[in-house]
């Protein structure tokens, strides 16, 4: 079974602040994406990457990709996106040629993910799950709240899950292709995570365990983080 990787990287990093989209900007001098992208083609099992480019920016990705060294075993497809994540999965898995049978879906987000979480992804999808995500248990509580109509007012509490019982979900999110094109043929309804459209269509979702090092680069403080861990890694 050869395995593809999915990376959406079109969205514009709005709560990052002002700047370039998300995924183009630099972590000690490498763009964000080029990170993302060697984190995938890390793997041994990896044989394709596509890239999902901002809409207008395919040329200007592709461009980046030729620009830096990448492993010779992994070939490299840039398509542009679309308006939402999931419209920009969507594009990414149209691009697949058919011999790939198992797919991952990672976030230029999560640019530093460890090969060992990869390829304990790509390893429960192998052995049959037709959907498996990485993730971490909880280190806050976490409330659900009545949203306030007015920004900043105070949130009536409506329930606390269990804490254990929870989850923080990351990327890659690995699939059985089929079934991931299934879902996205199949679930209109928004969502933030491609597992969650399986869950929809029925089959059962498998959690593996992520990593800390896999967080999602969102605010300015997650820059500060994603530097610091670089910087670790060079010792
Ligand atoms: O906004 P969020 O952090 O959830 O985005 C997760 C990933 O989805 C990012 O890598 C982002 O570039 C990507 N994305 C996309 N197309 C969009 C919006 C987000 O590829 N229209």
């Amino acid at each position: 079974a050869r395995t593809a990787v999915v990376i959406p990287a079109a969205g514009r990093g709005v709560r990052l602040g002002p700047g370039a989209p998300k995924a183009l900007r630099a972590l000690n001098g490498t763009p964000m994406l080029i990170h993302a992208v060697r984190a995938m083609a890390a793997s041994r099992a990896v044989s394709l990457v596509v890239v999902v480019a901002p809409p207008d920016g395919a040329p200007e990705v592709k461009s980046m990709l030729d620009a830096h060294a990448l492993p010779e075993r992994t070939d490299f497809l840039v398509v542009p996106g679309g308006e939402s994540r999931q419209e920009s999965v969507k594009l990414g898995l149209d691009a697949l040629p058919p011999d790939f049978d198992i797919v991952l879906v990672h976030d230029a987000a999560r640019p530093l993910v460890p090969v060992d979480t990869v390829d304990a992804v790509i390893e429960a999808v192998r052995d049959g799950a037709p959907a498996v995500v990485p993730a971490l248990p909880l280190a806050d509580t976490v409330k659900e709240v009545e949203p306030a109509r007015t920004p900043g007012a105070p949130e009536p509490v409506v329930a606390t899950p269990d804490r254990a019982r929870l989850r923080a979900v990351q990327t890659p999110q690995g699939f059985d292709r089929a079934t991931l094109v299934r879902a996205h043929e199949t679930v209109t309804d928004d969502v933030t995570d491609d597992a969650s459209m399986v869950e929809q269509l029925g089959p059962t979702v498998v959690v593996v365990p992520g990593h800390e090092e896999a967080f999602k680069v969102t605010r300015p403080l997650d820059l500060v983080l994603a530097e610091a861990v670089l910087a670790r890694r060079r010792l």
